[in-house]
């Protein structure tokens, strides 16, 4: 019986031995999470177990503790964390040598029984998991970026903050523009051509939300305006552009809100998205330069679907947006250009870095104030000092690694 929990740690050895060169577990925070569950299945299991494994359980779990630990700064400091991986592999056999002797001593079978059975409903539990986000990006999108195409310089203004925005999933021609980083008025025009040509009848109307938003992250999804509402850390309104009210609210989890999305983007912190699967949220982790979230957000309920922390950075990022449920992140070293896209993100695994050429933007003088992906019309829409701005994009099918 005892087999089993040997069984998991020669397994775990396997794992660590997977993880290292580092850079490979930097990519994959599934990983770091699937050795935790291991941890805390082991740790489980041996909780139930009698008196005379009490000693041992206490030192077992400081030691889960520091690899926790360990695991956890993986993504900052590489070096430590691969002596420290070392020493993991000296720990864990030192483990094994306990359960030996655990062995030798006989516990009770039901002490293991139990231990199996927690460590099958986890797996299980990982299974579900797995299963659940498959189904939650599970849409009939196959595209991956493979350039920027074009530029279009839609319209000037002075203003070097603010966004420009269409409804990313109803057909409405409208087009909003929201100036500044912070204020409540909305200005709708009826279609492009009225926003290019300022002239153009009728005028743009003016909207006054009841309340402020702040930063540039807002999306319009299916008649909703989502918007960081200004002074609050986290929440996230869902505001009735027909009749001009509050439709809900969320408070983000995850320590959103915190700090900037994008160090070059000085007043967003939180960063809204939609693309062919829906709705997003981009956040930064903890840390100065901390490394961003990504929140899949049920746009009805406004309940969280999943999270998932991302092996990009905020640090010289300056916009990020998600195409097909893949992150991309657009990085200007100091602000200025060359403004390029140097970290990629899929929950699924499918497209990584390796993957993509060189992704640049046309250069420009300072650093976006916003780029966010329509998947109506497939372009980029952003907003560079004063200039609203398309991308046209090239893109191609995604590769399928089995
Ligand atoms: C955990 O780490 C501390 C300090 O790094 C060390 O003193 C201690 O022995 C470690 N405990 C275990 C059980 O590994
Ligand atoms: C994804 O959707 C297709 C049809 O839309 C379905 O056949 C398939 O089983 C779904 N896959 C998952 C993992 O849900
Ligand atoms: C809000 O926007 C309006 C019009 O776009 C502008 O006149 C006003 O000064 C702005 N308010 C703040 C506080 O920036």
């Amino acid at each position: 019986m005892m087999m089993a929990l040997r069984g998991a740690f020669a397994f775990l050895i396997l794992f660590v031995t997977a993880f290292l060169p580092p850079p490979q577990c930097a990519q994959d925070p599934a990983m770091v999470h699937y050795i935790y569950q291991r941890f805390r299945v082991l740790e489980q299991g041996l909780e139930k177990c009698t008196q005379t494994t009490r000693a041992y359980i206490q030192e077992f779990q400081d030691f889960s503790k520091n690899i926790s630990l360990m695991l956890g700064r993986c993504f900052t400091h590489t070096n430590e964390y691969k002596s420290a991986v070392d020493k993991l592999a000296t720990r864990v056999e030192r483990a094994q040598r306990e359960i030996d002797y655990l062995e030798y001593l006989r516990a009770s079978d039901v002490c293991v029984e139990s231990e199996d059975e927690t460590m099958a409903d986890k797996l299980m539990q990982e299974a579900e998991e797995e299963k659940k986000i498959r189904a939650l990006l599970n849409a009939s999108c196959d595209n991956m970026l493979m350039g920027i195409k074009s530029l279009k310089i839609v319209k000037k203004t002075m203003d070097t903050d603010g966004s420009w925005i269409k409804d990313a999933a109803s057909n409405s021609p409208k087009v909003y523009i929201l100036i500044g980083s912070r204020n409540n008025t909305v200005w709708e025009f009826a279609n492009t051509r009225a926003f290019v040509e300022d002239t153009t009848k009728p005028a743009p109307r003016k909207l006054s939300l009841t309340l402020s938003w702040q930063g540039t992250g807002q999306v319009i999804y299916k008649g909703f305006l989502f918007f960081h509402n200004q002074g609050t850390l986290n929440e996230i309104i869902k505001y009735n552009l027909q009749k001009r009210t509050v439709e809900d609210r969320m408070w983000l989890p995850g320590g959103a809100g915190r700090s900037l999305v994008y160090q070059h983007s000085p007043s967003t912190y939180i960063d809204l998205a939609v693309d062919e699967y829906g709705l997003w949220a981009i956040h930064s982790g903890p840390g100065i330069h901390g490394y961003l979230v990504l929140t899949k957000i049920e746009p009805s309920s406004l309940g969280v679907e999943h999270s998932w922390d991302t092996p990009c950075k905020s640090q010289n990022a300056e916009a990020s947006f998600l195409l097909c449920g893949v992150l991309y992140v657009v990085y200007g070293s100091s602000g200025h250009g060359p403004h390029r896209i140097t970290c990629v993100y899929d929950p699924l695994g499918t497209v990584s870095e390796e993957h993509l050429p060189n992704l640049f933007f046309p250069r420009r003088q300072r650093s976006h104030s916003m780029i966010h992906y329509n998947p109506r019309d497939k372009q980029l829409y952003a907003w560079n000092d004063g200039n609203q701005i398309l991308y046209k994009l090239q893109t191609k099918r995604k590769l399928h690694v089995e």
